[in-house]
């Protein structure tokens, strides 16, 4: 398959990436060896490449690709080149050119690397696809990072081998792998160097990772973080996304003894019935989810616990629901992200029987969210009066106004101080989404 025009070598890129935050790092990346060609950063209505970094996660999100490449191709000023990255990439491959004949490009998350030989070929007129899985990693490939404001990704750990039954990333991201010990150390120097303050360091089971240390010792992810938290110019840690399986007792132990890192876990359950966790392949069941959140606690008793919740996985029942509803009860959310169950070609789930009828899910989704809201309200609300220190990370919208976050995860508006400082501030107020900050006091450097 070929369309034969050949044009030049495109000057300019823009990046857009959806999904997870490990599709805004691999974006980044994508940003900085496109430059490293000498390209610069444009507008999505100006570049002459437009690569959308795509995510297979749910259907809804995988459908949206397809329109935002008919419109990009229908832009003002011309079509671009067009490139497809992310895990749409991986699962659909050549078909997504097929599907879209607008498409010049394909590249998956562990090929982007090779983006300026598939660029080259595009421009030639072939049709470049490359969804490869390498053996050797990627980021040897790329060139070196560079930090673009106070809070920065850093990824140490890509892939899954969990294999719960709904989902698509141990097919998209491909098998379990921890990146070395040595290369992540000297991407946070580089990072906190480029005024970086605060590292969350990224996985999709992220607290499986594992490496030998400079002393040769076998390290693991709680080791990585104290030894983070002695690199001076970093304020602050965070880690994304943990697995309960895999939540070893350091770790824990390190929520109670790291200062630096923050009073954030991503943790999550997926439903509150043991025969849905059985049928969902999470090898964990409800009671050592909740003891987990209880030692977790113990150590660190402000700890806000953020989660993820599937409704309306195959079979389940209204009281099995019911259930989910409970440990969300139980748990105490600070905040949790839930999602209508969604069948995904490949996954065993997508051909279990008893699917759940949408207006069902509907349902369930409608007053799991009323809950999970009442709960972030009350762990806002529960800040107020106290006094924390905010990173600044961008303007807010009125003049003079900054967006920071508390250790907490929570966006709060204040007013005053610089991008990338630590603010010392007492919360004054606080919404479902925000809160407010009063005046800081100091700011340190
Ligand atoms: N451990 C991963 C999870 C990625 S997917 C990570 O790095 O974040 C994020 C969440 O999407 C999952 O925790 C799950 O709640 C949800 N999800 C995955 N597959 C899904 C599907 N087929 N339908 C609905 N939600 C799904
Ligand atoms: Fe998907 Fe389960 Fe792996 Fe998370 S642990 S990425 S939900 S298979
Ligand atoms: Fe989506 Fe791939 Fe992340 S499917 S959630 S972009 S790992």
């Amino acid at each position: 398959m070929g369309r034969m025009m050949t044009r030049p070598l495109p000057k300019s890129f823009h990046v857009k990436s959806f999904g997870c935050q490990m599709n805004v790092y691999d974006g980044a990346r994508m940003a900085e060896l496109m430059e490293a060609q000498g390209m610069r950063e444009a507008s999505a209505d100006t570049a002459e490449l437009v690569l959308l970094n795509t995510c297979h996660i749910r259907e809804k999100a995988a459908e949206k690709v397809y329109s935002d490449i008919g419109r990009i191709a229908r832009r003002d000023g011309g079509k671009p080149m067009i490139a497809v990255a992310g895990c749409v990439a991986q699962a659909e491959g050549a078909e997504v050119a097929r599907r879209a004949r607008a498409v010049d490009l394909v590249v998956g998350p562990q090929a982007y690397h090779n983006l300026p030989a598939l660029i080259a070929d595009a421009a030639a007129g072939r049709i470049a696809v490359d969804t490869d899985m390498p053996a050797a990693s990627k980021f040897d490939a790329l060139p070196g990072r560079r930090a673009r404001g106070p809070s920065a990704f850093l990824t140490v750990q890509e892939g899954c081998d969990k294999f719960c039954t709904y989902c698509v990333v141990p097919y998209t991201r491909g098998a379990e792998v921890s990146r070395p010990w040595g290369a992540i150390v000297d991407e946070a120097k580089a990072l906190i160097d480029g005024g970086a303050r605060e590292v969350t360091l990224l996985g999709q089971n992220v607290n499986a990772w594992t490496g030998t240390d400079a002393q040769g010792r076998v390290q693991g992810l709680d080791g990585l973080i104290r030894v983070l938290a002695e690199m001076p110019g970093l304020a602050r840690i965070r880690y994304t996304t943990s697995h309960p399986n895999d939540m070893a007792d350091g770790l824990i132990a390190a929520h109670g003894d790291v200062e630096k890192l923050m009073p954030f876990l991503h943790l999550p359950v997926q439903a509150g019935s043991d025969r849905i966790l059985k049928a969902m392949n999470r090898q964990h069941d409800v009671a050592s989810y909740l003891r987990l959140i209880e030692r977790v606690r113990a150590v660190r008793p402000d700890i806000a616990i953020s989660g993820d919740y599937i409704v309306g996985f195959p079979g389940e029942t209204d009281a099995e629901f019911e259930e989910t509803l409970a440990v969300v009860r139980a748990i105490g959310h600070a905040q949790a992200f839930s999602f209508k169950y969604s069948p995904r070609a490949g996954t065993p789930a997508a051909t279990m029987e008893d699917q759940v009828p949408a207006e069902v899910m509907d349902e369930r989704l409608q007053r799991l969210q009323a809950l999970l809201g009442e709960q972030q309200l009350a762990f806002n609300a529960n800040t107020v009066g106290r006094t924390c220190d905010v990173l600044i990370e961008r303007d807010g919208k009125l003049p003079g106004q900054r967006l920071g976050k508390s250790p907490w995860l929570q966006s709060v508006l204040i007013d005053g101080g610089a991008i990338g400082d630590l603010a010392t501030v007492t919360i004054a107020s606080a919404g479902p989404q925000s809160l407010i900050g009063v005046a800081p006091a100091r700011v340190a450097a």
